[in-house]
């Protein structure tokens, strides 16, 4: 595997969790794999499980890691081409990539949507750049459109919490936040729930449609206590505006409509529902204290399992150098 930015990178779904499980049971049977390998993990964003699950993954395989977080320590990057340098960015992405790429074996990037122009985040011209000119494998640690090292350990968690034989009910619901978020952790989500043997279902304001290529076949439902009722997972999510129906409005916060909080009431109408969140959550706009710290909150293993998706991720593209 040469890069990871969606489902269909990792083949047989069924597979890739088969192999979940074999890393899960012995996280260092496959150090060999590793060895005088370097990861590079390069932030554009901050982060705290992206960071610390992919490190420990590399660790578990044997490899070396550096870690780059560009906006502390590092020269300011520019990224547009054709521009005069004459500000303060002192080096051009084009030069930085290659130079990266030197020192190490993979890639791994962190570049958040900027929201400010919805054809150069959907293009995804931070990350291209690095697939076409570090000359290493590149895995996403988030993008400006996908997060799937989050959604396949999403995956990871509804299949350890599903009940055998019944195809689960799995709801990604908006919620508001009083910040425009990016969609990529939706996007993913969507992409990988269409992916698997689920029941999905999206629910959230109007206005606040995914690009129809991650929604696919999945329903939109717009009535939030319909959506939820029979749920067996519910996902929530804030994102901004996709900017799919008035692409004037992307990256616009186009509501904060608190009724659609997760609450005690919101969980009653589901299937006795497991509460998911990628984290970091903020309480009481997202979710109420009492559901992300009950006992159907999955919150905490699903960021665990961080550490798992990171190391099948890292394990399939060491296997392909
Ligand atoms: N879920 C997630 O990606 O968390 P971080 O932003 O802390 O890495």
């Amino acid at each position: 595997m040469r890069t990871f930015f969606h489902a269909n990178d990792l083949g047989d779904l069924g597979q890739a969790l088969q192999e979940a499980r074999q890393v899960k049971a012995d996280r260092y049977a496959y150090q060999h794999l590793g060895k005088n390998k370097t990861l590079l993990m390069i932030f554009f964003n901050n982060s705290l499980r992206t960071r610390l699950s992919t490190q420990k993954a590399a660790m578990n395989l044997g490899m070396n890691v550096i870690v780059l977080d560009v906006n502390a320590g590092a020269w300011k990057l520019e990224t547009e081409r054709g521009v005069i340098m004459d500000g303060d960015k002192s080096e051009h992405l084009l030069e930085a990539i290659p130079v990266m790429g030197s020192y190490c074996d993979i890639i791994a990037v962190r570049s958040f949507a900027g929201l400010a122009d919805r054809e150069f985040d959907y293009a995804e011209t931070i990350v291209h750049q690095f697939v076409e000119h570090s000359g290493r494998p590149v895995v996403a640690m988030e993008t400006a459109t996908v997060h799937p090292l989050q959604a396949f350990a999403d995956l990871i968690t509804i299949e350890e919490h599903r009940q055998a034989a019944v195809r689960p009910k799995v709801v990604l619901t908006w919620a508001p936040h009083c910040r425009a978020l990016p969609q990529a952790v939706p996007n993913s989500f969507a992409e990988w729930m269409n992916a698997a043997d689920v029941d999905f279902v999206i629910t959230h304001p109007e206005g606040y449609e995914l690009d129809p290529r991650f929604v696919g076949p999945a329903r939109v439902e717009y009535d939030q206590c319909k959506a939820l009722e029979g749920a067996d997972f519910v996902y929530a999510k804030n994102w901004s505006c996709p900017g799919v129906t008035r692409p004037a409005d992307y990256g616009q916060i186009l509501s904060k409509d608190m009724s659609w909080t997760i609450d005690a009431e919101h969980m009653s109408w589901t299937n006795d529902g497991h509460f998911m969140h990628c984290l970091p959550v903020r309480r009481g706009l997202i979710v109420t204290d009492d559901v992300i710290e009950s006992p159907r909150s999955l919150v905490i293993p699903e960021a665990a399992n961080r550490e798992i998706s990171a190391q099948v991720v890292l394990k399939r593209v060491l296997e392909a150098l």
